[in-house]
């Protein structure tokens, strides 16, 4: 494990944060805060647009363009090309997910963790394509039970699919030991690492999947509306788009087309310019600080706030043996605090069964308050939030 950043980095960061001198923001799960340079990159972008025409602007920075590739290539360990741009991690997940060809009675294997977005993907393939959704038990650790997937691609696997980091909780799914797993099965492996970027050391291949969905507006701290695909060389050919456009593909005749290289395939022709530049200020400033600097950093300020919690007589909900950034509380009136919360300017979020219902029917959950700490959060943020929250729950 690295060391975590000093107080120094962190004071020096926040300094270029406009948002933390506004807010004690505890909702970095659903969208951080950008920095000065990320906004100023979008605006001074919007700005040429606005004077010059959006085209012009575009060839203006177009290599500064295609610099965004290379940069979230070094922050997974990935060629430009395995990279495809997309709005955001559903987006991302739906491409790669449509992609993979699939025969009915085939499974697709998944885990509790599952997101919604991605569960409503897997209803819509059983009714379209007659596969079966098969979802793995969680061990002990309330993690993806590692033999119980192993079984299963003994049977006619077209995919595992598993969300990273769900959105409740401070689990991280032991995706490196999955991918292995599949690997060694020959079954590809779709990993929605929507939370895990940005927070977390990511390399495609030691986690070895074939397909990694991702977000920008979260841990990576760009612009909402951003994301990327990764696809993975062994894979990409293989995989064609289910709904392709003329820069995803090349028309050839007009009876033929013929797939772009790479990811680049999964790509459509028009995009945000402005959002897109964001993200790869934004992914510069995390590998500037170093990606496993940041996790240790988020791991640390996470299990304060855990312990604060606790000792506070709150009921902390998180599993798994490796936590992260996102801690999860149970509380009778998850919804009303998280107004109160607002009202004193701390910013948490709530996850509802609805977006993890695998594992909200697995425990009885109900709603739950979320707070999710980044870097750019102070012990002394984790100290008032929890404060406020004694309070809240004592004047109930
Ligand atoms: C685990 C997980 N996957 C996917 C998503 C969807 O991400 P996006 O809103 O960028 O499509 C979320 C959003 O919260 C998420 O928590």
């Amino acid at each position: 494990m690295s060391t975590p950043l000093d107080s120094d980095e962190i004071r020096s960061a926040r300094l270029a944060t406009p948002g933390v001198a506004a807010v004690t923001h505890l909702n970095h799960a659903g969208s951080s805060l950008p920095s000065n340079q990320v906004l100023a990159t979008q605006v001074n972008h919007l700005e040429r647009e606005a004077t010059i025409g959006g085209y012009e602007a575009a060839r203006e920075r177009s290599e500064d363009d295609a610099r965004v590739y290379e940069s979230i290539g070094r922050l997974i360990g990935a060629e430009p090309i395995n990279i495809a741009r997309v709005e955001h991690a559903t987006a991302a997940w739906n491409a790669g997910f449509w992609s993979v060809p699939m025969q009915s009675g085939q499974r697709i294997v998944t885990a509790r963790a599952a997101y919604g977005a991605n569960a409503i993907g897997f209803l819509r393939a059983v009714e379209q394509r007659g596969v079966v959704v098969d979802v793995v038990p969680d061990d002990e650790h309330g993690q993806v039970d590692l033999e119980a997937l192993a079984d299963r691609l003994d049977h006619d696997v077209a995919l595992v699919a598993l969300t990273h980091v769900p959105t409740n909780g401070g689990l991280v799914n032991p995706a490196e030991a999955v991918g292995a797993l599949t690997r060694r099965a020959g079954v590809p492996f779709l990993l929605d690492a929507c939370q895990s970027v940005g927070q977390l050391d990511l390399d495609v291949a030691r986690l070895g999947c074939d397909l990694l969905s991702a977000t920008g507006r979260k841990y990576l701290r760009g612009p909402r509306g951003t994301g990327f695909l990764y696809a993975s060389p062994s894979i990409v050919d293989r995989l064609v788009p289910a709904q392709p456009d003329h820069h995803g593909a090349d028309w050839t005749s007009a009876s033929t087309y013929a797939l772009a290289d790479g990811a680049r395939r999964f790509e459509y022709w028009e995009y945000n310019h402005a959002a897109w530049l964001g993200l790869g200020v934004a992914v510069n400033e995390a590998l500037a600080l170093g990606l496993s600097r940041i996790e240790a950093t988020v791991i640390e300020r996470a299990e304060q706030l855990r312990d604060a919690l606790t000792a506070a007589g709150f009921r902390v909900m998180d599993l798994g043996q490796r936590r992260c950034g996102i801690v999860t509380v149970d509380l009778p009136d998850a919804r009303a605090t998280q107004a109160r919360l607002g009202a004193e300017g701390i910013n948490a979020s709530v996850t509802s069964a609805s977006s993890t219902r695998y594992d909200a029917e697995a425990r009885d959950l109900g709603d739950l308050l979320r707070l999710s700490v980044h870097y750019l959060t102070t012990t002394s943020e984790v100290e008032s939030a929890v404060d406020a929250l004694a309070r809240l729950s004592a004047a109930r």
